[in-house]
């Protein structure tokens, strides 16, 4: 399953110093240690070997952490959702591109009137087109600039087999130089970008442990699309760029920041999980991140002598359900989460041979498995570094924002 603070390869972060740091802390509460941020922001930069990083913020959602990561050296906003772009834009930001489209009319009205050469919205379809510029029309602003999302799926067997996300139906150079006309031939609109993101490479890991079968086939997998979406994203861009000039060419993710940066038509990639470095990003061979974004939990009961029980703990991830979407027990090592109970509503009962060495009141570290979606439950990331917290800030969700 994850990897633990005794199996972590980069030794961090040291128990001993986040028990000092957060000593007068009373669990639930998350963390965020900015050493283990830091070098992952810099690994990322790394990796991508000078070509931009844009980042991608429903994987931080904390405007303090989106900050100290544009700090670092990332360019760029990759939104969520239009309302989340304006608010950001709100608060100073700009270069924000909305990495899936929206039908948020009082949204697309809202761009339109204000903030419409800071931001940057997702289309792949007439209908996004045609509510973007019924927006500008009624605010009477304009034009909106627009990034056209193709479907960077493998599509083996002449298409009967489809892998990668459903997401847009735009595939072709043909399609996509056709959504581009249409685009161009709207005076609301201004073609800014285009964007196609390997979800099946950047974010499925090629070293499941204790799979090695499935790595296998799973690397086999991503060196076959990543071969196919390299030449047919070069015909997309080229094709599009007969038709409008772009400002940028975005792809990729975490998990496949070097593949997709070294693609000459790429001119930026897109990450934000590595820098929180959750569990799901422990299985790929060619990076492992810090895990930076813990969780504390307090030991509240002991059923039996091979067991302590967690208060709360039931932060799944979204995504297909499965036991890869619990958060797992990270430090002291020797845990692991109960098959049956899993992570709880309430409690989350932990076993292994670490568990009968808790006493009630002792605190157990947890990791997420996803890397934003640990700040929809937290309403303040204290940021830890050494063994102290130098400073707390706010998730999006503690300054009152929820927006998925
Ligand atoms: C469009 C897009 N680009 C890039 C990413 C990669 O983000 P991360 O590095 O946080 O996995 C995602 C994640 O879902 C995405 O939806």
């Amino acid at each position: 399953m994850s990897l633990t603070e005794a199996r972590h390869p980069s030794g961090v972060p040291r128990r001993q110093a986040l028990m000092h740091a957060t000593a007068a802390l009373e669990p639930p509460f998350a963390v965020i240690d900015l050493e283990a941020f830091d070098r992952n922001a810099a690994d990322l930069l790394r990796r991508a070997g000078g070509t931009p990083v844009r980042l991608a913020s429903k994987s931080v959602r904390s405007r303090a952490l989106i900050e100290r990561a544009l700090g670092a050296g990332l360019q760029g906003i990759l939104a969520f959702t239009l309302p989340e772009a304006l608010w950001l834009a709100g608060h100073g930001h700009d270069d924000l591109v909305v990495a899936y489209p929206t039908v948020d009319r009082a949204a697309l009205r809202e761009l339109a009137a204000g903030p419409r050469d800071r931001v940057t919205i997702m289309v792949d379809c007439v209908e996004h087109l045609e509510l973007a510029v019924a927006a500008a029309r009624e605010a009477g602003g304009g034009p909106i600039r627009v990034c056209l999302d193709v479907d960077a799926g493998w599509w083996p067997l002449r298409g009967r087999l489809k892998i990668g996300a459903r997401r847009s139906p735009v595939r072709t150079p043909e399609h996509a130089a056709q959504l581009a006309r249409a685009v161009v031939a709207r005076e609301e609109l201004q073609l800014d970008g285009l964007m196609s993101y390997e979800a099946h490479i950047a974010g499925v890991g090629d070293r499941p442990p204790g799979k090695p079968l499935m790595g296998a086939a799973i690397r086999a997998m991503q060196r076959m699309s990543a071969r196919e979406l390299a030449g047919r994203r070069a015909a997309v861009v080229d094709a599009v760029r007969a038709v409008a000039p772009l400002r940028f060419v975005n792809g990729g993710g975490t998990g496949s920041v070097e593949r997709t940066a070294a693609e000459a038509a790429v001119t930026e990639v897109a990450a934000g999980s590595g820098l929180y470095g959750p569990r799901l990003f422990d299985s790929y061979g060619s990076f492992t991140p810090r895990p930076a974004a813990l969780f504390a939990l307090s030991v509240v009961r002991r059923p039996d002598d091979h067991t302590a029980t967690l208060l709360g703990g039931g932060y799944p991830a979204s995504g297909a359900a499965g036991t890869d979407r619990l958060p797992a027990p990270f430090a002291p090592a020797g845990l692991k989460l109960d098959q049956r109970e899993g992570a709880g509503e309430v409690q989350t009962p932990l076993r292994g041979p670490g568990a009968a060495e808790l006493r009630v009141g002792d605190r157990v570290w947890m990791r997420h498995a996803k890397a934003g979606e640990l700040c929809e439950r937290f309403n303040e990331l204290h940021l830890v570094r050494g063994d102290e917290v130098v400073d707390t800030v706010p998730t999006y969700r503690g300054e009152g924002e929820a927006f998925l």
